[in-house]
């Protein structure tokens, strides 16, 4: 028995009636851009995060720009982020056309450090872009105690995050805006690409409407710049019964983690959750010396396992431009050598947890 790091189609068993009946229902309306599905999800995901407006776009990482961009961040400015992150937020950053600045990263946690941020804000600093890595949470409201009044915007990046809570208020819906994924292994995950971008403020939700098709406030008549990134009725429809089932599966992950924490011996050190937090549980991550020879092993007991990330992103060739040296980010750099992902989805059976505990116990 080999245990999967994740494969949608043991989650579309369970859904499959569902899941037919929605794209028929949306083949059978004919609309399949911008049309009854896509407003429907959008109402039920902002009323799912608590109230606020959604914008539905074709990935996280335009989610991200068209965020950025209806905040105004553009050339000349710099946006404050993590380097432990996917590259896609980096890139989101660079096509606005603005400067990323990385800044370190809590041990504990993995998270974006406060206590470091104020020393990589300058005046020209427009935006930071929190990341809630692996389902874990930043302080984002601290973030924005220490912002207020700079004319600094917050982007959460809650491609990891979807069901997490800080505080008992989801995540996403404390800074100026939220980017969502639901690349298909997200928590919320599509059957493609979908993303989606999230305001209070109505004002600010009409500029991304308007970035995501054309710049159109009317049909033809581009009020400003923009782009295509619309989320397409039949994703959106696949999304709107998979919300339904979201807070199970989150749920599930939770229990699924509680198992490892509890059974994984305590000499294997793990990302922490950082206080205050409801773990969305996108990511079970441990610590390991010599990470990629025990994931070879592992792999050889039939376990498959992750790595989220191997190269923090200022170290990568395609941001070198931006003179970052090693040693800029110390912790995240001593992470990117040990971080290591043990499977964890809503569809692993306990059985399974006991099997990747029992084979990483028999190789440290
Ligand atoms: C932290 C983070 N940000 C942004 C993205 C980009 O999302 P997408 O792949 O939907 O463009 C991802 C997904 O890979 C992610 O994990």
């Amino acid at each position: 028995m080999n245990v999967r790091s994740f494969d949608y189609r043991a989650q579309l068993t369970g859904i499959r009636g569902e899941i037919d009946a929605a794209i028929a229902a949306v083949l059978d309306s004919g609309t399949l851009v911008l049309g009854e599905a896509v407003q429907r999800f959008e109402r039920e995901f902002a009323a799912w995060l608590g109230g606020g407006h959604a914008v539905g776009v074709n990935s996280g990482t335009d989610a991200l720009v068209i965020a950025l961009l209806a905040l105004g961040v553009g050339p000349g400015d710099e946006v404050v982020t993590v380097p432990n992150t996917a590259v896609p937020t980096v890139s989101a950053i660079r096509m606005t056309g603005a400067t990323p600045v990385f800044c370190d990263v809590d041990p504990a946690t993995a998270l974006l450090d406060l206590a470091q941020l104020p020393r990589h804000l300058t005046g020209r600093t427009r935006a930071i872009v929190p990341v809630h890595l692996y389902g874990n949470v930043v302080d984002v409201a601290a973030l924005m105690a220490m912002v207020a009044g700079r004319g600094i915007a917050v982007v959460e990046d809650c491609a990891q995050s979807h069901g997490a809570r800080l505080r008992g208020r989801h995540a996403g819906t404390f800074g100026d805006a939220a980017a969502f994924s639901f690349y298909p292994t997200k928590n919320l995950g599509a059957y493609g690409d979908g993303g989606l971008c999230f305001a209070r403020d109505a004002a600010l939700a009409d500029q991304m409407r308007r970035i995501r098709m054309y710049g159109f406030a009317d049909a033809y008549y581009a009020e400003r710049e923009g782009r295509n990134s619309r989320l397409d009725e039949l994703q959106a429809a696949i999304l709107s019964v998979k919300l339904r089932h979201l807070d199970g599966w989150v749920e599930r992950r939770r229990t699924l983690a509680q198992r490892y924490d509890e059974r994984l011996a305590p000499t294997i050190a793990r990302v922490q959750t950082a206080a205050g937090v409801e773990p969305a549980r996108h990511l079970y991550v441990v610590r390991v010396p010599q990470r990629d020879e025990l994931r070879r092993r592992l792999g050889d007991l039939g376990v498959a396992t992750g790595v989220h990330y191997p190269t923090p992103i200022h170290r990568m060739r395609g941001y070198a431009f931006l003179g970052c040296a090693d040693g800029h980010a110390p912790v995240a750099e001593r992470l990117a050598r040990e971080v290591l992902s043990l499977p964890l989805y809503p569809e692993l059976t306990d059985a399974e947890v006991d099997r990747v505990v029992t084979a990483l116990h028999s190789l440290v």
